[in-house]
């Protein structure tokens, strides 16, 4: 298959498993569920998911245990943008070409519905427990394989536990509102980068190898290709905020420059984020490279987050 059309197939089907998976608006608490489904439901690239379920089908997975971690990892993600939008971050009016959630319900209710799509995040990936064929107790083989799921669904946890955290993404989002408007030296925006953007690109691929039952070393070489791309990721987004219009973008442009945010561009210009991004998206395909299996999808993904327009 042509690979757009690969990807337009995948994202359909990613949309598919999230609103199997989204709460319905109803009792006293519909207004903040409300919220939650209106930046959910917004669009987004679902770069996250798509990532964890081409690791996850890159290690042989099959099955649907890969699917309420896709939608946990997108809740988080969309969680930690309604957070980043709001008046006391980066204070931005649009998102995924709507206005923000805080726009739309207010402030109380933006913060609510992000701790709300975090909470539920968890609630969600849960639900890979109950998906465990349960063995019969006679059947060594089968109880010796239900373990092993088992025991990557708890890793998976682990991961979609300690990568949005305070080493992970909060830990780079405190970095990036703490430091704004210092001169930052290039260790300080190289943790900001790995942590508020990569840490949840690591997760989403850690957790795709975990799952499929990688072995370690094959989930540290994945954490790598997913640090490139991450940085990578970031310094485009940097470069966007730039380059690209509000109708690309579908959120403000020219936001790092109202916060007075320094970034990889401001730092070293265009051109040579330009060049950043492509070393660093290179490197992440140079591993896969070293890679058995398929990885033919992932390396065509990344350059086409090379070249994405928003
Ligand atoms: C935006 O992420 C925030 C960054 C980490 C740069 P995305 O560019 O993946 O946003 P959506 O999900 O497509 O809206
Ligand atoms: C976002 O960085 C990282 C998050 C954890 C949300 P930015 O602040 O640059 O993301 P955008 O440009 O608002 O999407
Ligand atoms: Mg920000
Ligand atoms: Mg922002
Ligand atoms: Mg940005």
């Amino acid at each position: 298959m042509d690979f757009k059309e690969e990807v337009k197939d995948r994202g359909k089907d990613t949309e598919t498993v999230i609103k199997k998976y989204m709460p319905k608006e109803e009792g006293l608490q519909k207004t903040v569920i409300a919220a939650m489904r209106y930046t959910m439901s917004a669009g987004g690239k679902r770069i996250r998911p798509l990532l964890m379920q081409a690791v996850y089908q890159l290690f042989g997975g099959k099955n649907q245990l890969i699917e309420p971690f896709m939608v946990a990892i997108e809740m988080i993600h969309t969680y930690s943008l309604i957070h980043d939008d709001l008046p006391a971050l980066d204070n931005d009016d649009y998102r995924r070409g709507r206005k923000t959630a805080h726009i739309v319900y207010g402030e109380a209710m933006a913060v609510l519905a992000g701790d709300s799509l975090l909470n539920y995040a968890y609630e969600t990936a849960s639900k890979a427990f109950a998906m465990i064929p349960v063995s019969s107790p006679d059947d060594v083989e089968a109880v010796k394989e239900e373990l092993m799921v088992r025991r990557n669904v708890e890793a998976a946890m682990q991961v979609l536990a300690k990568k949005p955290g305070i080493y992970g993404m909060i830990g780079g989002q405190t970095a990036d509102v703490e430091l704004t408007g210092s001169r930052l030296n290039s260790s300080q925006l190289a943790y900001i980068y790995e942590n508020k953007t990569g840490a949840l690109i690591e997760a989403s691929m850690m957790i795709g190898a975990i799952l499929a039952g990688a072995d370690d070393t094959e989930i540290e070489k994945i954490r790598k290709v997913a640090y490139n791309i991450g940085m990578a990721f970031q310094i485009q987004d940097d470069i966007l905020d730039e380059t690209a219009t509000f109708e690309e973008l579908g959120k403000p442009i020219h936001s790092d420059e109202k916060n007075e945010k320094v970034t990889y561009v401001t730092l070293y210009g265009i051109k040579a984020s330009e060049e950043e991004v492509k070393r660093l998206s290179k490197e992440a395909s140079s591993i896969l490279q070293s890679m058995s299996g398929d990885t033919g999808f992932l390396i065509n993904f990344i350059e086409y987050l090379v070249h994405r327009k928003n």
